[in-house]
């Protein structure tokens, strides 16, 4: 028996569209298998402070078209410390919380698993971050949203940069992973997406210009990662001046636009499903995996592996987009 009552879901880390649609799935599911539940506000910085509501159905109604987090969310600091999670594990025992379900990116699995392990406490992990950046699942809560919202963004600055004739880098988000730019620069049909998975391997734009990019046509676009090892749109932007002054250079940093918005269908069905998998895992007695998703099918990940940082990027989309943009 898996002898939990009552379940705690909280958000933590970077929002992410689609994880209102885990709290609700997540909620409904416990509910409807009999358990109780809690929400815990503000991530682990409520859990450390005792934010802790007991949520109905009611209180996830509406929500799962909504962008962000109802639960909102933090990156605490006082739970990265040991008394911090002590703090937090005591409000667990006081509000009678013997699981927890955690949605967030690879900071939080990595708080989470750490907490776990220390007090002996069930926690199952979902990945929720527009980073797509966690091993072990093909795609992440909120991913397909922020690479949509990419997609619109840039389909406009195309407009600009073909009537100006100009070089535009756009750097998009990802931390230190290039899935968003790398699928951002196949879906819109971009010249190049500067990654930082290769980037200390080749020299991307000085291939790129030395290749003549863009001597046939009028205009350029270029999605880079923003990464110190890409050196950003920025970066790269100072260079192309320094040593290529021919070109007309332009940058667009989309920043947190790529963080709002409503979920996608593709990431409302994958947070739907994966928080009724939460659940599902904590009744199978399963405890410190995260659930992720590989060829359609709900798998479980241990979270020393899903935090692990080295998620493989398909390198051969770099032809493709070399290839493609002749
Ligand atoms: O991890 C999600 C993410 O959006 C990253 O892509 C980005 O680098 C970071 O969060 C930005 O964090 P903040 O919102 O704290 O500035």
């Amino acid at each position: 028996m898996h002898g939990i009552n009552c379940i705690g879901v909280l958000t933590s880390g970077g929002d992410a569209p689609g994880m209102n649609a885990a709290i609700r799935a997540v909620t409904r599911t416990a509910l409807y298998n009999g358990f109780e539940v809690r929400a815990i506000y503000h991530g682990f910085k409520g859990l450390v402070e005792g934010e802790i509501v007991p949520f109905r159905s009611e209180n996830v109604s509406n929500i799962i078209q909504l962008g962000g987090t109802i639960l909102k969310t933090a990156r605490s600091q006082a739970f990265m410390t040991y008394e911090g999670r002590c703090r937090a594990y005591d409000n667990m025992q006081k509000e009678g919380i013997d699981a927890l379900v955690v949605i967030g990116g690879d900071g939080s699995l990595a708080g989470a698993r750490e907490f776990a392990a220390e007090f002996d406490l069930p926690i199952v992990g979902l990945p929720g971050t527009i980073d797509n950046d966690l091993s072990g699942t093909d795609t992440t809560i909120g991913y397909d949203t922020a690479l949509n919202t990419i997609v619109q963004a840039v389909d406009k600055i195309r407009d600009t940069a073909m009537s100006h004739e100009r070089l535009f880098f756009i750097e998009v988000m990802g931390r230190n992973a290039g899935f968003l730019a790398l699928n951002g620069a196949i879906a819109t049909g971009a010249e190049a997406a500067i990654i930082p998975e290769i980037a200390t391997e080749v020299d991307q734009l000085g291939e790129l210009i030395r290749s003549g990019f863009n001597h046939h046509k009028n205009s350029s676009i270029v999605l880079v990662a923003e990464s110190e090892v890409t050196g950003g749109a920025m970066g790269l932007a100072d260079r192309v001046r320094k040593e290529y002054p021919e070109y007309d250079v332009r940058v667009t940093i989309l920043g947190h636009v790529q963080r709002g918005g409503s979920p996608t269908a593709a990431d409302r069905i994958l947070a739907t499903r994966m928080g009724e998998a939460a659940i599902t895992a904590l009744t199978e007695g399963q405890r410190n995996v995260m659930v992720g998703i590989q060829n359609d099918q709900l798998v479980y990940v241990p979270f020393s592996k899903a935090i692990r940082d080295d998620k493989p990027i398909n390198r051969n989309l770099l032809q493709t987009i070399k290839m493609l943009s002749i």
